[in-house]
C-alpha cells in the first residue's frame, strides 16, 4: 500500500504528475477521483488538510474546485467551541441533502478534532456519512477512501491512537506545483498537549505531546525553501514545549531554540515565525533568540485568557497576570518593533465584574497588536464544564461586545501610528480581497496591500505605508532593498 508519509522518494515523481493532476479537464477524461476538503479551526487544521490533499493527489485524486464537483467531499473539523462543531454538522447535512440527490455514490467524511472525540456517535447521528477519520490517522485517507470507493468497505471509523503519526504530516501541496508556488508554508514539527487547561478539548482530541525529530523538520523546510518558500510558519499546540523530554537542553538552549537554529541555517530562508507559544514555559533562551537570529521576526502570539490571577487559576494556565506582562516587556526590550497578538476567553465560569475589569485593564496595559477574543463554549469531559456559575449567554455577549471595542480602539491606533513609515514587507501573492492588487507581511505580522506586478510576489521589499483601515495598511512600494 502506498503512502506518501512512509515513501518520501515518491515526491519526484509527484512533482512532475502535479501540473497534469491539478487540471481538472483530466478527472473527466480519465476518471480519477476527485476531493473536496473543507476546513474548520485553526492552523493546525489547515495545514492537516494539506498534507491529506497532497496524499491523495499523489494516489491520483484530483482537487475539485467545487464540492458539488467531488467524488469525496471531507469536513476537517474543530472541537474547540460549540459553535465550530455545529457549523460542520449543519454543513454536512446541507451536503448529505444536495450530494445524495445528483452524485449518491459520493463518499463523505469527518475528520479532525470533531472525528476524534465523537467517532461512531457521528454516524450514527448522520447515518449518510461514509467516513470518521480521527487526529493521529490523517495518513490513512489515502487507502480508506480507496475501500470505500471500490466498494470493499461500507463504512470506516478509525479514531484510536497510533505512534509515529506525529511525523506523517509532511507532504505540501505547493511542492513541485508550478501554477500555485507558495511563498509562506506552515510546519507542523508537534501534536498534542500535557498542558491540560480546565476549558480545553484539544488534548482529548489531539492527546499527549508527541514531537518531530530536528533532522525530519528541517528536511521538510529545505524542501520546502527549494521549492519557492521564503517563510515558515513552525505550528504546535505549545511549541516551546517542544522536544522537552525527547531532546532536553543543550549548552542553555531548550529544544526548541535548537530546532530554531536548524531552521535558521537554511540558506534561502528568509523568516522563521512560530504559533503558539504558552506564556508558562517561554525561557529567556526564546526571549534572547529574537535578538540573535535576523530570521526570527518579530512576532508573537502569546495567548493570555485573561487578566485575572483567580481566572487563571481555574483555568489551570500556570502562569500569573505580573508573570505575563513582565514576559511582554522583556520580548519588547529585546526588540521594539515586536507585534504582540493573544488569545482571550470570555465568560469563563465564576467570572465576576471585577475579574472581567480586569481582562479590560491587562488589554489597556499590554496594548495588543491583535486580540482573538472567544466566548467561553462549556467542552464535554473538560473540568470547566462540571464548574459552578456558569455564566448566562447574555452576560458573556455583552463582555465580548465591550471587550471588541476595547481591544479594536487600540489595534487600530496602533497600526495608524505605521503611517509615513518605511516597513519591510515578504510579498505573497495577490491581495484576498482585491486580485489587482499585491499583499505582504511585516515581520511584526501586519497586513501590507500595495499596487505591483506579479514579479514582486516572494520578494522581500520596502514599502512606505500611506494609509491604515481597521485590519489593514496600505503601501507604495519604496524599492530601496529589493532582493
Ligand atoms: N471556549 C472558548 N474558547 C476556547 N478556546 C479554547 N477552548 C475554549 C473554550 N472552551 C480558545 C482559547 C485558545 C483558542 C485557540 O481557543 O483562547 O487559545
Ligand atoms: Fe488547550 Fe491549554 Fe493546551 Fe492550549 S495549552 S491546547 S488552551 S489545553
Amino acid at each position: 500500500m502506498f503512502r506518501m508519509g512512509f515513501y518520501p522518494e515518491y515526491r519526484g515523481h509527484l512533482c512532475l504528475l502535479f501540473p497534469f493532476l491539478c487540471d481538472w479537464r483530466n478527472v473527466r477524461r480519465f476518471g480519477m477521483p476527485s476531493v473536496f476538503i473543507k476546513t474548520y479551526g485553526c492552523q493546525m487544521n489547515e495545514r492537516d488538510s494539506e498534507a491529506v490533499a497532497a496524499q491523495l493527489v499523489a494516489k491520483g485524486y484530483v482537487v475539485a474546485p467545487e464540492e458539488a464537483d467531488a467524488d469525496v467531499i471531507l469536513l476537517n473539523t474543530c472541537s474547540v467551541r460549540d459553535a465550530a462543531e455545529q457549523k460542520a454538522l449543519n454543513k454536512m447535512q446541507t451536503l448529505i441533502g444536495q450530494t445524495r440527490k445528483h452524485n449518491p455514490d459520493a463518499v463523505l467524511g469527518f475528520m479532525g478534532c470533531m472525528a476524534q472525540s465523537r467517532g461512531q456517535e457521528l454516524i450514527d447521528q448522520l447515518p449518510d456519512v461514509d467516513l470518521v477519520l480521527g487526529t493521529q490517522k490523517f495518513h490513512r485517507a489515502g487507502e480508506y477512501l480507496d475501500d470505500l470507493l471500490g466498494g470493499r468497505r461500507d463504512k470506516v471509523v478509525d479514531t484510536a491512537e497510533e505512534t509515529g503519526s506525529e511525523a506523517t504530516i509532511r507532504e505540501h501541496l505547493s511542492l513541485g506545483a508550478s501554477e500555485a508556488k507558495a511563498v509562506t508554508a506552515f510546519v507542523s514539527i508537534m501534536q498534542g498537549c500535557n498542558q491540560f487547561c480546565t476549558f480545553c478539548i484539544v488534548p482529548y482530541t489531539r492527546g499527549r505531546e508527541r514531537c518531530r525529530s530536528i533532522e525530519d523538520i528541517v528536511a521538510e523546510c529545505r524542501e520546502l525553501v527549494a521549492g519557492g518558500v521564503r517563510e515558515i510558519t513552525l505550528l504546535g499546540q505549545i511549541v516551546n514545549s517542544y522536544g522537552k523530554r525527547e531532546i532536553g537542553v543543550r549548552d542553555g538552549k531548550s529544544a526548541f531554540v535548537q530546532l530554531i537554529e536548524a531552521v535558521h541555517e537554511i540558506e534561502g530562508l528568509e523568516r522563521i515565525r512560530f504559533t503558539s507559544p504558552h506564556p508558562k514555559g517561554y525561557g529567556d533562551d526564546l526571549v534572547e533568540a529574537y535578538a540573535r537570529l535576523p530570521k526570527l521576526v518579530e512576532n508573537a502570539h502569546l495567548p493570555v485568557q485573561s487578566g485575572s490571577d483567580r481566572m487563571l487559576k481555574l483555568m489551570h494556565r500556570g502562569y500569573t497576570r505580573e508573570r505575563f506582562v513582565d514576559l511582554v516587556g522583556k520580548l519588547r526590550a529585546a526588540d521594539s518593533e515586536m507585534g504582540i497578538g493573544t488569545d482571550i476567553i470570555v465568560g469563563f465560569p465564576g467570572e465576576t465584574e471585577a475579574d472581567f475589569d480586569e481582562t479590560l485593564s491587562l488589554c489597556a496595559e499590554v496594548e495588543f497588536d491583535n486580540a482573538f477574543l472567544f466566548k467561553y463554549s462549556q467542552r464535554r469531559d473538560t473540568p470547566a464544564a462540571a464548574m459552578p456559575d456558569q455564566l448566562p449567554e447574555s452576560l458573556i455577549e455583552e463582555r465580548h461586545a465591550r471587550l471588541l471595542e476595547a481591544v479594536d480602539v487600540i489595534r487600530v491606533r496602533k497600526l495608524k501610528e505605521y503611517i509615513g513609515r518605511q516597513m519591510e514587507i515578504l510579498v505573497e501573492g495577490p491581495s484576498r480581497r482585491n486580485a489587482a492588487r499585491l499583499e505582504g507581511r511585516t515581520r511584526c505580522n501586519k497586513i501590507v496591500v500595495f499596487e505591483g506586478g506579479e514579479r514582486f510576489i516572494g520578494q522581500v521589499m520596502d514599502v512606505q505605508i500611506a494609509d491604515a483601515t481597521k485590519t489593514t495598511l496600505y503601501g507604495d512600494p519604496a524599492i530601496l532593498n529589493l532582493n
